[in-house]
């Protein structure tokens, strides 16, 4: 990459990244967590639905835990549509098509062991899953970010917020449900892994191209929305979910965005353009409205009496 490419903004950021997607790549392999789906499951407590029809009772849970083991496996299912984002961004003989690859091998297994454990136990309606499995799936819809830059930033927020709302969700449910907690553990353990490849793919990406790195960061986190648009009654399940405390706008400002922002050390970065300027500023200005609105809501479910002297 030569200075004058650069200053004429023309960074061929996919070709740059080579060496950071395979060093990443590499780290990711090194560090392997292997764990069989079949082993999480205790197939011995299951009972068909033919002799024993589900009921609410079979297992008693939260209505924003329901919600949210709800959206979160059925946005593991519309993995083909993410993997399809994916490899528009890539293309043959580049590393990241192999990333691509082992990413959809680890992501396949989440919706199945999930489900296993969603029909064993009884805490969904089997029905209602399916039934939303399928709306969804035939709509087929998922974020489409525009450029590498804007994807890199959004799904490093994205990996991140998966991670926190399986893990949330995992603490929510009964103590005795061993293998439920188990499974979300799992997966939110390969969720980390996704997460810490893209945040610092991402890092790498902010020394290359800063200015478009920058802008996308702030295009992405001022529209980020859980991935799940695409499920029946979306808005209804995230404000339980919100309201069970497993992942809002609070989840969002204090686990993905000040965590993953503070780790690319945006406050620093130098070359930036005027227009990347303006991005910054704007996602400070963003920052600071978010955590009034968090605070607001936050006295609004909680509210702070005065201590009596
Ligand atoms: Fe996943
Ligand atoms: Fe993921």
């Amino acid at each position: 990459m030569s200075i004058t490419n650069r200053a004429f903004g023309q960074v061929d950021l996919l070709e740059e990244l080579a060496p950071d997607v395979e060093r990443l790549y590499n780290r990711h392999l090194e560090a392997p967590r292997e764990w069989f789906p079949h082993e999480a499951v205790d197939w011995g407590t299951g009972q068909n639905f033919a002799d024993k029809p589900w009921s609410a009772e079979d297992y008693p849970l939260a209505a924003g835990v329901r919600s949210a083991i709800y959206v979160n496996l059925l946005t593991e299912d519309n993995l083909p549509y993410y993997t399809n984002t994916l490899l528009s961004h890539s293309r043959a003989g580049h590393p990241l098509l192999d990333w691509n690859h082992q990413w959809t091998m680890e992501e396949n297994r989440h919706a199945m062991v999930m489900r296993d454990w969603v029909h064993i136990s009884r805490c969904i309606d089997p029905v209602l899953l399916e039934e939303g499995r399928r709306v969804q799936m035939k709509t087929g819809e998922v974020p489409r970010p525009e450029t590498l830059a804007d994807l890199i930033t959004y799904v490093a927020f994205q990996e991140r917020a998966t991670q926190v709302a399986h893990r949330n969700t995992a603490t929510k449910l009964p103590k005795d449900d061993t293998m439920g907690r188990r499974i979300l553990g799992l997966i939110a353990g390969d969720e980390t892994k996704h997460y810490l490849f893209y945040r610092d793919l991402a890092k790498a990406a902010f020394a290359i191209d800063p200015s478009a790195m920058m802008i996308a960061a702030t295009k992405q986190a001022v529209n980020f929305a859980m991935p799940g648009t695409g499920i029946p009654s979306f808005t209804r399940h995230a404000v339980r979910i919100a309201r069970e405390g497993i992942y809002g706008l609070g989840q969002f400002m204090g686990d993905v965005l000040e965590p993953v922002t503070g780790w690319w050390d945006l406050e620093h970065l130098a070359g930036l353009s005027a227009e990347a300027e303006h991005a910054r500023e704007e996602l400070v200005k963003m920052k600071v409205t978010l955590t009034e609105q968090v605070e607001r809501l936050a006295q609004r479910l909680n509210p702070v009496r005065p201590a009596l002297a």
